[in-house]
């Protein structure tokens, strides 16, 4: 394979700043595990924090790769399981930056499960996180633009500004929430 579709580009923005610019595809990632018998619940099914860690797993990777920095993640946005997942099914995971703000990326997660033995496969979650990129003093630090080229990487691209709107309120109310609530002792 050429080397030219993996270029990254650098683009001027204002005075006389370069910002680097990398596409959807530099920083997707995908996971394929089995689900074993440690991981499953009582009914034999994944348990939902152990996707959750793996959810968040592939987006951290996804947004260092993109980054080429350390990341932390600000948010995880709700996530639905639509389908349980079998011991003995595969659980793939696909992941990938859709949208850059200065420091933070939102990554997107697709949780697919497929029963091996007959090939019948489930979406089974979605999720999309935001990860903040930090330097060695783990304070934000500015991440390349990402541009979009497939149409579901556009489609995703052009809608992330209106979740970042809800995610913005939905950290101000839990801010004031955390304000109201306190750190007391709950037995005091
Ligand atoms: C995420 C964190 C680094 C943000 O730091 P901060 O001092 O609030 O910095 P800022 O206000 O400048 O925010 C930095 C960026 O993060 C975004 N951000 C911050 N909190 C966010 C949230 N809850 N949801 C989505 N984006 C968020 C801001 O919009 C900003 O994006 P931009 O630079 O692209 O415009 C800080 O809140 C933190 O360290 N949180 C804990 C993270 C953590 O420990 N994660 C693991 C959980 S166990």
């Amino acid at each position: 394979m050429g080397t030219s579709g993996n270029k990254k580009k650098s683009i001027e923005k204002g005075s006389a700043s370069k910002v680097e610019v990398k596409f959807c595809r530099h920083s997707f990632v995908v996971k394929t595990s089995i689900v074993l018998p440690s991981d499953t619940n009582n009914y034999g099914t994944l348990f939902g924090g152990k996707l959750m860690a793996y959810i968040d797993d592939v987006a951290a990777i996804s947004a260092i790769r993109h980054a080429r920095a350390h990341v932390v993640t600000a948010s995880t946005d709700s996530v639905d399981f639509l389908h349980p997942i079998y011991e003995g099914n595969s659980v793939c995971l696909e992941a990938f930056v859709t949208y850059t703000g200065r420091t933070s990326m939102e990554v997107f997660v697709k949780v697919i499960a497929e029963d091996l033995l007959n090939g019948n496969r489930n979406v089974c979650a979605l999720s999309f996180l935001t990860m903040v990129a930090v330097d060695e003093h783990n304070r934000p630090t500015p991440v390349p633009n990402v541009i979009p080229e497939s149409e579901t990487e556009k489609m995703l691209n052009d809608s992330a500004l209106k979740r970042a709107e809800i995610r913005k309120k939905r950290k101000e109310d839990t801010e004031s929430m955390a304000a109201a609530f306190g750190t007391d002792y709950p037995w005091l």
